[in-house]
């Protein structure tokens, strides 16, 4: 067995040492792991860039640097890098489009799964479609529109990507995606596994899927439909978007969920006057007051992250309402960090 301090030995497979490592310390420290995940990066020829900005992978466009992007183009390629990072005990996270997360100001010593470049085509027969997750999302809406294809029409101006909009359930104006959904392809043990949808759990912008599901792709069922009256639909629902909400602006879509009882988070803030509240290059939108936008190259994670608080302290001190975040809050290190040791905590009960 190999000791914790041993480096990896020059020409050997990196994923060999991992697995022997592993047991005796689950993180591998920095030089160790970059190593690995060059390795696992050569090996299955996938992109692998260092020191991306949040700042310019996510739409609220602030967040610090991230250690590792990976970038695989295809569902098995994806599959199997996860599984090896998951072997070698190395921690990544997904990210679609970038538009719904809110990654804080620190470094984040980990490694992206960025899905974007998992596009592929999106296969039309009859009325399903199977697409990969790195597809936009408003780009599906547009081809099953063209085809009178109907199901996801209201979800058209929804700025995201096929598997972000699965990881969450994305919905507006009547549709989900969940409803139309009829398997997910899931990575598991370095194979592409297909999940029926009606064993996935779907709720208001929350689905049964955890950290570490990493989903690739879907089949939607799609409904046969008059082209001109769901292309009307999708109009009025981009319409309404765009008279109720901010349009080309730095956000991440509604920061708040709207809690349960038909209470309107929107509304709320808007009433307690707090549109066009800024802390640094964040402000609470005066368009759609549940929607913070940043502006300005100063704007930072920090200040975001200050506002929604600022938002959240007085919404439950003037309404006694406990708002839950709709946006994902990354942490850089600390949080990480921690993970990994309870992680090793884990580890060393077993032994
Ligand atoms: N309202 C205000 N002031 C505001 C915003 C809204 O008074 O600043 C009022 C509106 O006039 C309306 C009510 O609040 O009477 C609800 O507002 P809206 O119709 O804009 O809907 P919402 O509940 O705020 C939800 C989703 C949106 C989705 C729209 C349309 C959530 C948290 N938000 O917004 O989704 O686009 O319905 O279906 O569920 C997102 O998920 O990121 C998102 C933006």
């Amino acid at each position: 067995m190999i000791i914790a301090n041993e480096e990896p030995i020059a020409g050997m497979d990196a994923d060999v040492i991992v697995e022997r490592e592993a047991p005796i310390r689950n993180q591998p420290r920095a030089e160790v792991r970059d190593a690995m995940v060059e390795s696992i990066a050569a090996r299955h020829e996938v992109k692998a860039e260092r020191g991306r900005r949040f700042a310019e992978m996510t739409s609220l466009r602030v967040g610090g640097q991230v250690d590792w992007t990976l970038s695989p183009t295809g569902e098995e390629q994806a599959a199997r890098v996860v599984h090896r990072l998951d072997k070698a005990h190395i921690l990544w996270r997904v990210l679609g489009a970038g538009s719904n997360v809110l990654a804080d100001d620190a470094d984040h010593h980990y490694v992206v799964i960025n899905m974007r470049d998992l596009k592929g085509t999106a296969e039309f027969d009859g009325e399903r479609v199977s697409v990969s997750a790195g597809y936009s999302l408003p780009r599906l809406c547009v081809e099953a529109v063209k085809r009178g294809l109907s199901g996801i029409e209201g979800l058209g101006g929804i700025p995201g990507t096929i598997g972000g909009a699965l990881w969450m359930n994305a919905g507006a104006f009547g549709n989900e995606i969940g409803t139309v959904v009829e398997s997910v392809r899931v990575a598991r043990d370095g194979n592409v596994v297909t999940v029926p949808g009606a064993e996935i759990g779907w709720y208001y912008r929350k689905t049964s899927f955890a950290p570490g599901d990493l989903l690739l792709g879907a089949t939607l069922v799609l409904k046969n439909d008059d082209p001109e009256a769901i292309a009307e639909r999708m109009n009025k629902a981009k319409q309404q978007r765009l008279s109720t909400q901010p349009h080309g602006a730095r956000s991440a879509g509604c920061f708040f969920k709207n809690p349960p009882g038909g209470l309107s988070t929107g509304r709320m803030i808007d009433e307690l006057g707090l549109k066009g509240t800024r802390r640094g290059g964040a402000l609470v939108s005066p368009v759609h007051a549940n929607f913070i936008v940043t502006d300005g190259k100063e704007a930072t994670a920090t200040d975001t992250l200050a506002l929604a608080k600022e938002i959240k302290r007085r919404v439950q001190s003037e309404r006694g309402v406990e708002l839950e975040y709709e946006v994902e809050l990354w942490k850089g290190s600390d949080e990480i960090r921690a993970e990994a040791k309870s992680n090793t905590d884990e580890s060393e009960d077993e032994r």
